[in-house]
């Protein structure tokens, strides 16, 4: 009988405990989601491209091609946001307005090489599906960077 009570207790008081602790599963998993396209930009692009996306990163002094600002690629194409051109700057098949060599990393290759890295399924997609996942998230993220 004690054995019984004990275990009730425990039973009604593990979601009370939760609730005073404020912390649902939703709530703890919301805490910890990822932008994963604010997440690529940050570690493959702002170096050169600016946290802010506007040319101004700790590395834009040291190219001979200026660092475009990305925030301003709809309003200088007539409003539209270009996102065909941007995957394809990202993927590198694309060529370049600068002349002689790029100086932008081609992030395509580079992706693809890393595969799966930051897709935590199962089974792994192919290297090309990864890769096409994270440049669909950066030129996503570009597109919110966007001046209105
Ligand atoms: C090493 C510095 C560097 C890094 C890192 C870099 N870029 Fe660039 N990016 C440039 C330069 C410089 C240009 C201008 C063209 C050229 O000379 O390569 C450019 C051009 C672009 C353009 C073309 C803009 C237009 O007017 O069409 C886009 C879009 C772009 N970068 C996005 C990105 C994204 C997204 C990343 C991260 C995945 C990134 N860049 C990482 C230096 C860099």
């Amino acid at each position: 009988m004690k054995a019984i009570l004990r275990s009730t207790t425990a039973a009604t008081l593990l979601p009370v405990a939760l609730l005073l602790s404020g912390a649902s599963p939703a709530a703890l998993a919301a805490d910890r989601a990822v932008d994963i396209g604010k997440l690529e930009y940050e570690s493959a692009c702002a170096t050169c491209h600016g946290l802010s996306g506007k040319g101004d990163g700790p590395v834009a002094p040291h190219l001979t091609a200026r660092t475009p600002d990305l925030t301003v690629l709809a309003r200088d194409n007539k409003g539209v946001y270009p996102f065909d051109r941007v995957l394809k700057t990202i993927d590198g098949t694309v060529e370049l307005k600068s002349h002689g060599t790029r100086q932008m990393p081609v992030w395509g290759r580079i992706f693809r090489q890393q595969s799966s890295l930051h897709l935590d399924v199962f089974p792994p997609p192919d290297a090309d599906s990864a890769a096409r996942g994270r440049m669909l998230a950066l030129a996503e993220y570009l597109y919110r960077l966007q001046v209105k």
